[in-house]
This record gives structure tokens, sequence and C-alpha cells, in this order.
């Protein structure tokens, strides 16, 4: 079928010849629902290419095309002693990176610490005093009984933050099902640093990064060719290098036209206003049903969070409302529940080796309590192909949105998130859709060919990222270049960086 990229696994060939009529016109439809041809994909990346380039403008737009005062990327000399927070979805994950003389080496210790699920919807003290907790753990469990200089921190806070410094952010709204009060709308450093100060923590934050920033500076790292980050994760998102003079919201800061500085697009925002997406009756209950509708338009049709609800909405609604009424006089309780299922259940369906389907047999039984029919269980793994594809179809057009924008002719654009390392086929099926829509030709030479932009396994951003990203800030202090930095001295203050290179050790 055109533009519907890799389908199957080899191992299994999925007839739907024993298919009833009727549970095949629901499939039918479901296809023409959920497919995006050639021609679609390169219109929403025309439209993505303008709604890029109307974030940088001082109007705006819907993407927030967010600034984030990491200017440039590393050359492979850093060094020193960084810690980096990470706030993820699940957990948070303290490292302590070293990047010694060598080029693009690094060194990483780290604890993760599981975030809990009351956390996501309680009260802004309990998550910063949770946050500094751990820090506090982590540092008393590596250094105990040092004398500590202040630490500096590469904290990646992976939500939408506008940025007048690199070391604070205030947030612009909460994404990925968080919901905590008094958080959106102000900077998140100050009560940050707060709970660390009433700890007596020995942390000074120098950079708050984006995941997706700290995906692409690491990734640059060790291989030059990365031009883009992105996350496919529980969110979705990118970030590339732009050139101040391409700005025009920074303007008034005067910074040289060739200057770059990291944009943290948030491109989860793509299309908040519904004109080029082909949205779903499913995808319109999700946003609806979302804590912030409205919100995320373009991530809530790609995400990791999304795609099994996807799945259990279609699922709910042919039980209910079609004539098929699948799993006909069962009790589908347990799939009634909203985001009882996620991405993992759906990587799991499409993984599925075996031609009847036993696995996700087995699993729907398992997880929900459903004895699926062979042709239901077709039904199953077809919605799951569908809702895969779309996924990264649409993911595509981001990437190659970038690419047009600044005229990259070749990039490696770095890549992490659960989806993107977990997902089966989501690579082949995004290098499929970015093929069609720069209209290369097909590859000569066999597999070892290389398409022109090609999405790659990223470097640890969080990690490794945050760590590169507060030594490049730290460098840029030393050396009087302060654009978006608030206070230079009290950067530098009580870390090692403020003594002169003798007294350094
Ligand atoms: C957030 C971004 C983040 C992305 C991937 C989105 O929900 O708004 O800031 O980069 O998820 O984690």
């Amino acid at each position: 079928m055109v533009g519907l990229g890799p389908r199957r696994q080899p191992s299994r060939k999925g007839s739907m010849a024993d298919v009833p009529k009727d549970l095949l016109r629901e499939i039918r439809h479901l296809e023409e629902l959920f497919t995006i041809d050639t021609a679609k994909l390169k219109a929403i990346t025309e439209h993505f290419v303008s709604e890029l380039t109307k974030g940088l403008t001082e109007e705006g737009g819907s993407i927030p095309m967010n600034p984030t005062w990491c200017m440039g990327f590393p050359n492979g000399y850093e060094t020193g002693t960084f810690l980096a927070l990470d706030m993820g979805g699940t957990n948070l994950r303290v490292c302590e990176v070293i990047l010694p003389e060598e080029k693009g080496e690094f060194d990483i210790i780290q604890s993760k610490y599981r975030m809990p699920e009351e956390l996501k919807t309680g009260t802004a003290d309990e998550l910063w005093g949770y946050i500094a907790d751990c820090l506090q753990q982590f540092i008393e469990y590596h250094h105990e009984g040092e004398e500590l200089d202040q630490l500096p921190l590469g904290f990646t806070f992976s939500y939408p933050a506008s940025q007048d410094y690199i070391d604070h952010g205030v947030l612009q709204r909460w994404t990925k099902g968080f919901d905590i009060d008094g958080v959106e709308g102000k900077d998140v450093v100050p009560p940050f640093e707060e709970a660390l100060k009433e700890r007596g923590v020995p942390i000074r934050l120098t950079a708050l990064i984006n995941d997706t920033t700290g995906t692409l500076i690491a990734s640059a790292y060790t291989d030059t060719e990365v031009k883009i980050g992105c996350i496919f994760g529980t969110g979705c998102n990118a970030a590339y290098m732009e050139n101040c003079g391409s700005i025009p919201k920074l303007a008034h800061m005067n910074l040289p036209p060739d200057t770059l500085m990291a944009i943290n697009c948030e491109w989860g925002a793509f299309d908040n206003e519904h004109v080029i997406l082909p949205r779903t009756p499913y995808d319109v209950v999700i946003d609806k049903e979302s804590p912030r509708p409205g919100q995320q338009a373009f991530e809530k049709m790609i995400a990791g969070l999304y795609l099994g609800e996807l799945f259990r909405l279609v699922l709910v609604d042919l039980h209910d409302n079609k004539e098929i009424h699948i799993f006909e006089g069962q009790d589908i309780g347990t799939l009634r529940k909203p985001y009882s299922l996620d991405a993992s259940f759906l990587s799991a369906v499409e993984d599925d080796p075996f031609e009847n389907l036993s696995e996700t047999h087995d699993l729907l039984a398992s997880k929900l309590s459903l004895r699926a029919t062979k042709p239901e269980l077709e039904l199953c793994r077809r919605l799951a192909e569908l809702i895969g594809t779309r996924a990264a179809r649409l993911s595509a057009c981001g990437v190659a949105a970038i690419c047009k924008k600044k005229d990259y002719k070749t990039a490696h654009v770095g890549a992490d998130g659960s989806v993107f390392n977990k997902y089966p086929h989501f690579k082949a099926r995004g290098a499929q859709a970015l093929r069609e829509i720069f209209d290369w030709e097909p590859k000569k030479g066999g597999k070892s060919a290389r398409d022109p932009v090609e999405i790659v396994a990223a470097e640890d951003g969080s990690g490794v990222g945050a760590a590169l990203i507060a030594a490049l800030t730290i460098k840029r202090v030393q050396e009087g270049q302060l654009a978006g930095i608030k206070n230079a001295d009290a950067m530098l203050k009580g870390t090692k960086a403020e003594k002169k290179p003798e007294e350094q050790v």
C-alpha cells in the first residue's frame, strides 16, 4: 500500500483472509483514518517550516521556539566535573559527569530515584523538596566526609520553559500529564534553589536545559554531523542550532548574526490551531480529556504517553458503538480505564512473532481479561501498526521541516526516548517517510547505503549533554561572554571555576 512504509515483520504474513466482512470494513475505515500518504506528509512539512519560522518572530506562533542560551557546539575538549539532574516522567536521575582531557570522552556515575506518581499532581513544595532530597542523598553517598566546592549543575527540565537567562526558566505549561499547581507561569529555579539552600546542599545551578538541547549537544560531542536533537518518548520535541540573525525575537539583544543559539522548538505544540494534521475522532477525545485541552496537538498524535490510549479508545468504540461489537458479551471494565494501556502494550502487539498472534491473545487475556477471536486479534495487530506508523511518519515531518528551514542537505539527527529506542519499526518507518518527503531515489548499494538525513541513536543528553552545557556556560562566563547570563559572579561563586587555574586542584 502506498505511503504506509514497511508493514509487517517478515516472520509473519498476517492474512486477513479469515476476517469477516464487517470487521474488515472497520479495519479499512481505520486505515483511512490513520494513514498519512506522501502528499499529506509533504503538506504537513511545508506548513511546519512556516510555523518554525513564525515561532522565531516577535509576534510568535503556536510553536514556542525557545532560545536556550546554549550558544554553540562543544569542540570535544571541554573538561571538569559536573552534576546533572534529569527530572523525567518516571525517574529522577542524578549523575556526576567527568569530562577528561581526551577529546570526546566522558566518565559518568549515576543514581536513579523513582518519581512517585503522586508528585506529578501534588504541590510545588513537595516536588522541589523531593528533588533536593535526592540530590542531597547522592552527594552524601558519593562524597561522604569531603569538603566540597559548590558543584556546578546542569538541570534537565523537560518541559517548555521560556528562558531570558540560561540559569532561569519560566514554565510555560506542564506537558506529559504533569499537573502541579502554582508552577506554570513562574520561574522554576528560585524555589528549586531555595529547597537546596534549606538542606545546605553544595550545588550551584549553572544551566537549566531541555532534554532535546542536551541530546543535540551530547550527540554533537561525539558526532560532528549531528545538527538536530530529538526526543521521541513520553513526550516529543526537537532542538537545533539557529543563527542569532534569524531570530527576530532576539533582535533587541544585538547579538552577532552568525552566533549560534540552540533553539528548543517545543514542536509538540505544532498545529494547536488544527489546520493541517489529520486528526481522528480519537485524537479529539484524547485532547478533550487531557489536563491541558487545546495544547500539544502534534505531541498528542505521536508521543508514547498517548499511543496506548489511542489504541484503547478505538477498541472501546468498536465494542460500544459499531455494528461489529468486538469482544461481544464480555466485560470490558478494565479496558474502560483511561490510560490503562501504555506504548509498551502496542510494542508487544507489533512484536508478536506468531502467525496466530498467540502472544497478543495472551496479553489481552492477562492485562484486560479479554478473550479475543482470531479476527479480533488481526484487528488489534493492524490497529497497533496504524497508530505506530502514523506516529513515526508524523515525527519525520518535524525532522524534515527543520532540515528544510536550515537548508541542510545532509545531517545526522540524534534521537532518544522510549518510543525511538523500543517501539518496533519506528526508525525504519521514520526513514521511509523522510525518503517520501524528500523524493530521494531508492538507495543503491543495498543496506549499507546511507540516506542524506539519518535519524541515529543519541548520546546521553540529560547526563553528558547537561554537563557539557554547564561546561560551555562556565567557559563562556570566564571569557566574559555574558549574553543570557543573569549574574556572572554568582554563577561562579564558591565553585572551582572561581579560583585561579593554579588553585583548581
Ligand atoms: C516537553 C518538552 C520535552 C519533550 C520530550 C514535551 O512534552 O514539552 O520540553 O522536550 O516532551 O521529553
